[in-house]
């Protein structure tokens, strides 16, 4: 076993990373793969969605990246089977400037992921909405990237500047790195403009754009209140049927290529 790791990247605030990272981590965690998920945003939407306290947590991604402690001494079990997590919490926001004068900086999650590289198949790291060191960390340890596309007037803004960075760091940092795929998120199909956005995106990105498209759901947006995914909130929406349509694309598309 060794785990395929994904950032969940878009520096572009509130477009469904989180909800992306949590409902696909979970459904592939049902699906009977071992998954963790890595809290890398200081909001730690990650960690409360899936109903952990953020104060509470003994160890966090941040006493990872400053190396004062073994990457596997922050793992937390979640509440749900095959499915664990490396918590983050506000101390994170100073991460980046402690960093600075660090030797190889843009590596040491990818250094520390090495050691439990072999005890998952999927990791999901669940960015902060920014392309500071902390998501360089994340697109430099990763063998592929999601990102997640609000079906909105502005989707396409600020995605070339995401796209640079990601060949930046191909040509730099991390030669493996490859897209997973581009996820279009929020669909609603009462609008046009949601229509529009797909289209616009699927000539910009043809075959990068997922199959599934996530819709706009109440339920998706709920669930994290109640510290669950959308599959235990309200397992026959729209939501948790899209995302475990995800996960399977996902699968698939991984079969095709070995
Ligand atoms: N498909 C959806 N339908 C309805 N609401 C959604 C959907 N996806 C996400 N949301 C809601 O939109 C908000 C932003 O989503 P989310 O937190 O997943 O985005 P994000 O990209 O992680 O944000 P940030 O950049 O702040 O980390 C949240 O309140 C979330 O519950
Ligand atoms: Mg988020």
């Amino acid at each position: 076993m060794k785990a395929k790791i994904i950032s969940i990247a878009n520096q572009k605030g509130g477009v469904g990373k989180t909800t992306t990272a949590i409902n696909l981590a979970y459904s592939l965690a049902t699906l009977g793969k071992k998954v963790l998920i890595i809290d890398i945003d200081p909001q730690a939407n990650s960690t409360s969605g899936l109903g952990l306290d953020p104060s509470t947590c003994e160890y966090t991604i941040y006493d990872i990246l400053l190396s004062r402690i073994q990457i596997k001494s922050a793992i937390v079990s979640s509440l749900f089977e095959n499915l664990d997590l490396i918590p983050a919490d506000i101390n994170l926001v100073g991460a980046e400037i402690e960093l600075i004068n660090s030797i190889s900086r843009e590596t040491i999650l990818k250094e520390h992921l090495e050691s439990i590289r072999g005890h998952y198949e999927y990791i999901f790291m669940d960015c902060s909405p920014s392309l500071g060191l902390l998501t360089i960390n994340s697109l430099t340890a990763s063998d592929t990237v999601i990102i997640p596309v609000q079906c909105e007037y502005f989707a396409l803004e600020g995605l070339g500047k995401l796209m640079n960075t990601i060949k930046i760091i191909q040509t730099r940092l991390n030669t493996n790195l490859n897209i997973e795929g581009i996820l279009l998120t929020m669909f609603d199909t009462r609008l046009n403009l949601s229509n529009q956005v797909v289209s616009e995106i699927s000539k910009h990105f043809n075959n990068l754009v997922f199959d599934t498209i996530i819709p706009r759901n109440i339920r998706l947006s709920e669930s994290p209140s109640f510290g669950i995914p959308v599959m235990l909130h309200d397992p026959s929406s729209i939501g948790s049927k899209s995302y475990i349509n995800l996960a399977n694309e996902i699968l698939k598309r991984a079969e095709v290529k070995v």
